[in-house]
């Protein structure tokens, strides 16, 4: 490679790998649901009477899936996953269940056309265990990680949709450089947005080496000495653009919040910064009360709809993230539906029961 020339080293920058930035790290050959016994443990309580629904809106490899309905033995599962390779993975894994599961293909923000269409007015679960499976990031056609040469594609649902290749090949300067500093909190976005599109002048990306290999050149020595791959940020960033990750996690928990029945639980696994502050803030929003503080007695109906059933955000254990690396930068977040009323009521065409 010989685009390093042009690109200057800036021995003033220090590295700021932390830890919330992985999320498409390659290490994943442990095909083990993060932080398993406590998503079970949050969620079985709310799937005991009969009939109870879980929407698992991250099917993945049907672990968490298989694990909650061996708990709630009587529990109707709803899995969706927008993978198709997945779901086929997921199907043949819950065959013994079959008679209460339904499977289906969409992006999770679409949960209320889902539920919708299955005649399901609330349910009582809604798991989202956020981000790439490891069946993905270890399928080396698919691009998702910088640790092999692969072609640049990163979509969750390879059937639509641009593909890295794409971004990086067509969005202009600034663009490119928003979506690396937004979504991979990459300080040297612009550097590195410079470079790429002079060098897709020469010749178009197609395959995940360039890239690694630019971007190691566009960043500073001493930023380069430390930390992982340099080219984590820019690859998580391109992963979020390329399936519009934030804007269907944006959509789907007002909608997954709205759907959940009275004592109804909502369990979200989040792998980087970006996530966790969403997911963090859709849910204060609800359990915050919106009586004024000095108000003496709380009239009835403006309760916070919502009760958190965690403390801050919990992390996995040592022992887990020894085992299974990429539970290091796991977070999670429950709540429970404590009242009816709530600021995202859902539209009246949804009608409530
Ligand atoms: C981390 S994996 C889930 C692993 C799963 N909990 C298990 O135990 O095997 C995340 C899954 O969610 C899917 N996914 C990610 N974003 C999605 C979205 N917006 N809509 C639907 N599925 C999505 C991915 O395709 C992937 O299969």
């Amino acid at each position: 490679m010989d685009h390093h020339h042009h690109i200057h080293d800036d021995p003033a920058y220090d590295q700021v790998d932390s830890p919330d930035a992985a999320g498409s790290a390659g290490s994943a050959d442990v095909h083990v649901p993060v932080m398993l016994d406590r998503v079970v443990a949050l969620l079985a309580p709310a799937l005991v009477e009969p009939g109870a629904v879980l929407v698992d809106a991250t099917l993945g490899l049907a672990g968490h899936a298989e694990a909650l309905l061996r708990a709630a033995p009587t529990a109707r599962l709803v899995g969706l996953d927008r993978d198709p390779v997945a779901l086929e993975r997921a199907r043949r894994r819950l065959a013994p269940h079959a008679g209460r599961v339904t499977l289906v293909h969409a992006v999770y923000d679409e949960l209320p056309a889902v539920l919708d269409r299955l005649g399901i007015p609330a349910v009582d679960g809604v798991l989202l265990d956020l981000g790439v499976s490891s069946l993905q990031l270890d399928a080396d056609e698919r691009g998702f990680s910088y640790a092999r040469d692969a072609p640049l594609d990163m979509r969750m649902d390879p059937s639509r949709g641009p593909t890295a290749a794409h971004v990086l090949n067509t969005y202009d300067g600034p663009a490119l450089t928003r979506v690396l500093r937004d979504y991979g909190e990459e300080r040297f976005a612009r550097r590195i947005a410079t470079a790429v599109v002079a060098e897709r002048a020469r010749e178009p990306f197609t395959t995940s080496r360039r890239l690694v290999d630019l971007v190691r050149a566009s960043i500073p020595a001493a930023t380069r000495r430390t930390g992982g791959n340099p080219a984590k940020r820019t690859f998580q960033a391109l992963r979020i653009e390329v399936n519009g990750e934030l804007e269907a996690l944006a959509g789907v928990l007002p909608a997954a919040i709205d759907a959940l029945a009275l004592g109804g639980r909502l369990v979200v696994l989040a792998y980087h910064s970006l996530e966790d502050r969403m997911v963090k803030r859709a849910m204060a929003a609800g359990t915050r009360s919106t009586v004024p503080p000095d108000m003496p007695v709380v009239p009835p109906g403006s309760e916070p709809p919502l009760r958190s059933l965690t403390r801050g955000s919990e992390t996995p254990s040592e022992a887990e993230i020894a085992t299974n690396p990429r539970a290091g930068s796991a977070r999670l977040r429950a709540v429970e539906r404590t009242s009816p009323a709530g600021p995202s009521r859902r539209t009246p065409a949804r009608g409530a029961v």
